[in-house]
């Protein structure tokens, strides 16, 4: 059941999409408290009550204990006390055994989670404008009030499944004779590879919409040539236009009146990578209309796939910052031994990027009115998303396209996936990224992945093989890193051949995981699940922070410290453990409810398969162009007959249907692998019967 609460003058957000009439009775469970323009929503907790959600933030599956902000912002540390990231995903479930409530605070402005921080007994949510829906859910299980979240707010982004395959990314990728170099050096050794993303590198002085012309003389021929061999390349595009007279994207953003103003109706500007920019409006339909049009030349030249970053919007400084700053500096000329007046220097240029007086000083003209940037600025990534997809899809209205974005709201799940930001080569990263994707799949982004081998700082050869041991299950598998850190791609290491090894197990499974995806996506359910949801009865399940349930039968649970030759996993039930070293070389082992200590080296990595179960592998490829899944294995531990709910599509289809797609595998109990199709029944006429 779901019950909408309105507070002040809520901006429509877009996030939901079902139409729930607000409630004239008091919300229940909440104590409400407004305080100027805020409004506070306080909820007592139970000593044992977790609180699932919340999509990317830092810290663990069960998000109590902390204090988090929604307040997109580029950040370069992915710290533990860090409040906020690049997204604002305001759902939270709060579980305990004799409640169970869902809570979606849909608020475009800042929202702060107080989840028994100050208090351990006690939730505290504020608005800071005060001006939002409340939807409370209740009723059923987890997976209910999550499914319902889901179909409230919309179907989620699906790609094309050649998105599932392996990328390889890097900031500072120069030109298509380096690009070139890296898809032969993976196709020489046979690593499995389907896409290269570009960064900003590929521009003329970081402008969007431009390309080097001496880097890249003939675009067209080499993404063709690319095309040819299965690779797709995908552009970055950031949010900040240029200001540059004679820069095409600038002129015409002028002649559209597309860009945010200040009060005084100058344009706002601030400095990120081209230099100073101008900032579309994309609250403002015209302006997105005009931005997703500049797509439109890349998309001629047969680009598929793009990534949009510094969406928060991140900025630099503004001139305003940078001249305070300055004086600042000259004061100190004449008082120098006036240490107080250095910290202030200090403060005063650390603080200049993403300055909150910066976020207040444009506008936005929205169809409800012009309004000041701080009070929706958590939706500015979003429509950027939302820009670039309606403009792709008005070019290319019958294909699914690639899409994944730094910043997100709720809604933008609908039209693009996103990459969990700059994380490092820590490996407390890989279990950061692993504890943020069941919140993600809540709020509906199935799409998603992290920086494999780490973004910022220098990677080692055993933190790349572990972090692409989760990336196998990740949608988004992408490899990518910082400019001037040390090179990660796969054979850039002495075991590559074992690293490649893992990247055959993704294609091999990859028939399995998209159809797993793909029904998690139709159905409006998640692909990655804290145990908690699957066995809410069970108190060590409830608990676990380190695994997560994959799909309908399987659970993951990856290795992420240093020189670990293994791990303790919980089974919450009986299943079978596939340890895997590559596609053809992986070794089964029937394991029981309970702990277990499991040896895995270094390039070793487990899945588990509920009894009475099975998933499927094939043979896997070097680009998912060239799978063929006309014959899997099915590994399963089957003490009776089980059955699978197999989906396929042609991949770019832009309405699915899971009715069509949907193909019966029925197996009975006898060895562990069995081949498919032969042992199948099929309930619809495709060629699968
Ligand atoms: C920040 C992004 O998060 C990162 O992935 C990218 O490489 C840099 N910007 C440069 O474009």
């Amino acid at each position: 059941m779901i019950s909408r609460f309105s507070y002040g003058k809520p901006f429509p957000t877009g996030a939901v999409v079902r139409t729930i009439e607000p409630s004239r009775k008091p919300m229940p469970f909440f104590r409400i408290r407004r305080e100027g323009t805020s409004v506070s929503f306080s909820l007592d907790l139970t000593p044992e009550e977790i609180i699932f959600g919340l999509g990317e933030t830092v810290r663990g599956i069960n998000k109590r204990g902390h204090l988090y902000e929604s307040w997109n912002t580029d950040i370069f540390n992915h710290s533990e006390d860090r409040k906020s990231l690049y997204s604002s995903h305001n759902f939270l479930i709060f579980f305990r055994r004799d409640r169970l409530i869902g809570l979606y605070l849909d608020d475009s402005g800042r929202v702060i989670f107080d989840l028994g921080y100050t208090k351990r007994s006690e939730a505290v949510i504020t608005s800071e404008n005060g001006n939002l829906d409340v939807y409370l859910l209740e009723g059923g299980q987890l997976k209910d009030i999550v499914h319902e979240f889901r179909e409230m707010i919309g179907r989620s982004y699906l790609p094309p499944r050649w998105a599932f395959g392996y990328l390889q990314s890097r900031w500072g990728y120069a030109g298509e004779e380096e690009v070139a170099s890296v898809v032969e050096k993976h196709r020489e050794r046979h690593i499995p590879l389907d896409g290269v993303c570009l960064d900003i590198d590929y521009m003329v002085d970081y402008q969007n919409f431009t390309w080097k012309k001496e880097a890249f003389p003939d675009w067209k021929k080499f993404n063709q040539r690319m095309k040819d061999e299965h690779i797709h390349l995908v552009p970055i595009i950031d949010a900040g236009i240029r200001v540059r007279e004679g820069y095409s994207p600038y002129e015409s953003g002028l002649e559209k009146d597309a860009f945010c103003r200040k009060e005084s109706g100058d344009y706002f500007t601030a400095s990120v990578w081209p230099g100073n920019c101008c900032f579309p409006d994309f609250l403002n339909k015209d302006a997105r209309d005009w931005f997703g049009d500049l797509y439109r030349p890349l998309l001629e030249e047969g680009i598929e796939g793009f990534w949009n970053d510094m969406n928060e919007p991140a900025l630099f400084f503004t001139k305003e910052s940078m001249e305070e700053a300055l004086s600042l500096v000259e004061r100190q000329k004449e008082r120098e031994d006036d240490y107080e007046g250095m910290w202030a220097l200090g403060s005063a240029f650390g603080s200049m990027a993403n300055n909150p007086k910066d976020y207040q000083s444009f506008y936005h003209r929205t169809e409800q009115g012009t309004i000041r940037h701080d009070y929706v600025h958590n939706l500015y990534g979003a429509y950027m998303t939302k820009a670039t997809a309606d403009g792709i899809r008005r070019f290319m209205p019958d294909r699914r396209y690639l899409l994944f974005s730094r910043s997100s709201f709720i809604g933008a799940h609908r039209d693009g996936g996103i990459w969990q930001g700059d994380n490092f080569s820590w490996w407390s990263h890989i279990r950061l990224a692993l504890q943020m994707l069941p919140g993600l799949n809540m709020c509906g982004f199935l799409f998603c992945g992290c920086d494999l081998g780490g973004f910022g700082q220098n990677t080692t050869e055993d933190l790349l093989a572990r972090f692409l041991q989760l990336g196998v299950f990740t949608p988004l598998m992408r490899n990518h890193s910082a400019l001037h850190t040390r090179e990660q791609e796969i054979y850039r290491f002495e075991t590559w051949e074992a690293m490649r090894g893992t990247v055959q197990v993704r294609y091999a499974l990859l028939p399995y995981l998209y159809s797993e995806f793909m029904k998690a996506a139709l159905r409006d359910e998640m692909y990655f699940r804290p145990l908690a949801f699957d066995y809410p009865e069970d108190d060590r399940a409830v608990h676990t922070e380190d695994q997560l349930m994959l799909g309908e039968n399987c659970m993951i649970a990856p290795v992420y410290e240093a020189n670990a030759e293994g791990r303790y996993v919980y089974l919450p039930e009986d299943m079978l453990m596939i340890r895997f070293r590559s596609a053809e070389d992986y070794d089964l082992e029937r394991m029981e409810k309970g702990d277990h200590y499991i040896r895995l080296r270094l390039h070793e990595f487990p899945l588990f398969v509920r009894k009475n179960s099975f998933i499927l592998l094939g043979k896997g490829a070097e680009s998912t162009d060239e799978l063929d899944d006309s014959s899997l294995t099915a590994l399963g531990w089957l003490e009776k007959e089980a059955e699978y709910a197999f989906y396929r599509d042609d991949g770019v289809c832009t309405c699915p249907s899971l009715n069509q797609g949907l193909t019966s595998i029925r197996l009975k109990p006898g060895d562990n692998t069995l081949i498919y199709p032969a042992a199948t029944s099929a309930k619809d006429d495709s060629d699968y019967s």
